[in-house]
C-alpha cells in the first residue's frame, strides 16, 4: 500500500499547486488550487483518512469501491448511471488521491465566485428578483439531486457557491459530506447542521429526505430574510412566525416549507409551482427580500457559520449501499 500512496502524494504535487485556504469545517480544510499543465482554477479538498466514508456501490452492473462524498457528488450530477438526470449545478469532480493519512478531492473552481453565506451576508446587496431566481436554483437542482437518488442533507448557504460572473447569478452545489442515498430512508441518525436539522430530527424517531431538503431550502431563506441565525428548536417555540419586512407570497412560501410536520410540506415539485417565484416579481410595491449588508457590521449581527456534524457511527451499520 505504502508505495502507491507515496506515488499519489508525488502525483497530487506535481499535478496541482496549492494557493490559499478557502474554508475549513469540521473535518475537512479546502484551498484554492490550479492545475499546473492547464492553468485551471480548481479547489482543493483534504479530509482525514478516519474521517472519510467509503462506500461499495453496485451501479448497473459496475461495482464502485469510493469515497462517497465523491460517488454522491458525481451522482447527484447525474454522471454516473444511465437514465440519470444531467445536474449542471453541482460542482464537477476533477481528480481524487487516496494516500497514507488523508483523501483529497479535487473540483473545479468557477472563477469569481464566492459561497452562498458571503454572498447574501457580505459581498452586496441582493434584491428580491434575484433572491427569487438563486432559490428557482436551488429548488431545481435539489430536485434534481433527489431525482438521482442523492440525498445532500446539509444543504445551507455555506454549502452553495455563486457565480457572479454571468448576467444572473449562478447557483452550484457543493460539500455531500454530510449525504446519503434516498433509498436508504427514512434515516434515524441525523448527519448535517443541528440548527437546521428539522423538528422530526429532534421529535421523532425517523426522517425522510425530501422533506428535509425541503425544511432546509426554508431555513436559507428563513435566515436572508431575518438576516439572522436560524435554530430549529428556537423557531418552533416562536408564537408570530410572520415577518413583516416581506411579501405575503414570501411569507406563504416559508411558511409551507416550515410547516412543523413533514407531511403538510411541499415536494420539490410543488414548491417550483409557489406564486412566489413567479416571474413576474412586483418589486416596485413590495418590499425587498433582502436589505444590504455590509461587511463593517457588527458581529453580533452578522450570521454565524454552523459547522456541519457528522455522526459517522450512522455508516458503520452497513458501508455497502446499492442502488
Ligand atoms: N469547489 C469550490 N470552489 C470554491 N470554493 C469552495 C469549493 N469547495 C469548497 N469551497 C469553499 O470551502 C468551504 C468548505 O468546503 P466544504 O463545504 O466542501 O467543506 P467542509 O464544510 O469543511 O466539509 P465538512 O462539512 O465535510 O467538514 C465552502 O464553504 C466554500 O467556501
Ligand atoms: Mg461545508
Amino acid at each position: 500500500e505504502l508505495p502507491r500512496t507515496l506515488d499519489s502524494s508525488k502525483e497530487f504535487t506535481s499535478k496541482y499547486k496549492e494557493e490559499e485556504l478557502l474554508g475549513e469545517g469540521g473535518y475537512s480544510q479546502v484551498y484554492a488550487g490550479e492545475c499546473r499543465s492547464t492553468s485551471t482554477p480548481v479547489a482543493i479538498k483534504h479530509i482525514p483518512k478516519k474521517d472519510v466514508r467509503f462506500a461499495r456501490v453496485n451501479c448497473q452492473g459496475n461495482v464502485y469501491h469510493e469515497i462517497l462524498e465523491v460517488f454522491l457528488m458525481e451522482q447527484a450530477a447525474g454522471r454516473l448511471c444511465d437514465g440519470s438526470f444531467e445536474n449542471p449545478a453541482v460542482i464537477g469532480l476533477v481528480d481524487t488521491f487516496e494516500l497514507e493519512t488523508e483523501v483529497i478531492i479535487v473540483m473545479e473552481r468557477p472563477p469569481d465566485t464566492v459561497d452562498g453565506h458571503d454572498y447574501m451576508f457580505k459581498v452586496k446587496h441582493v434584491p428580491e428578483d434575484q433572491v427569487k431566481i438563486i432559490f428557482k436554483q436551488i429548488i431545481n437542482a435539489a430536485l434534481l439531486m433527489h431525482k438521482n437518488g442523492v440525498f445532500h442533507r446539509d444543504l445551507k448557504l455555506e454549502n452553495l457557491l455563486v457565480d457572479r460572473n454571468k448576467g444572473t447569478p449562478e447557483i452550484r452545489v457543493i460539500d455531500f459530506g454530510c449525504g446519503d442515498f434516498v433509498e436508504n430512508e427514512p434515516f434515524r441518525e441525523f448527519n448535517g447542521t443541528p440548527d437546521f436539522a428539522p423538528p422530526e430530527v429532534y421529535c421523532k424517531e425517523t426522517y425522510r429526505a425530501e422533506a428535509t431538503t425541503v425544511w432546509q431550502i426554508g431555513v436559507m431563506l428563513y435566515m436572508i430574510c431575518t438576516r439572522d441565525s436560524f435554530e430549529t428548536l428556537k423557531y418552533i417555540e416562536q408564537d408570530n412566525k410572520v415577518l413583516g419586512n416581506v411579501s405575503k407570497k414570501c411569507n406563504d412560501f416559508l411558511s409551507r416549507c416550515l410547516a412543523f410536520y413533514p407531511s403538510q410540506r411541499p415536494t420539490l415539485e410543488d414548491l417550483l409551482l409557489h406564486p412566489w417565484l413567479e416571474e413576474r416579481a412586483n418589486t416596485a410595491l413590495s418590499a425587498p427580500v433582502v436589505v444590504p449588508i455590509c461587511s463593517s457590521l457588527p458581529d453580533k449581527i452578522g450570521v454565524h457559520r454552523q459547522p456541519g456534524v457528522c455522526m459517522h457511527s450512522a455508516f458503520s451499520k452497513g458501508g455497502i449501499k446499492f442502488f
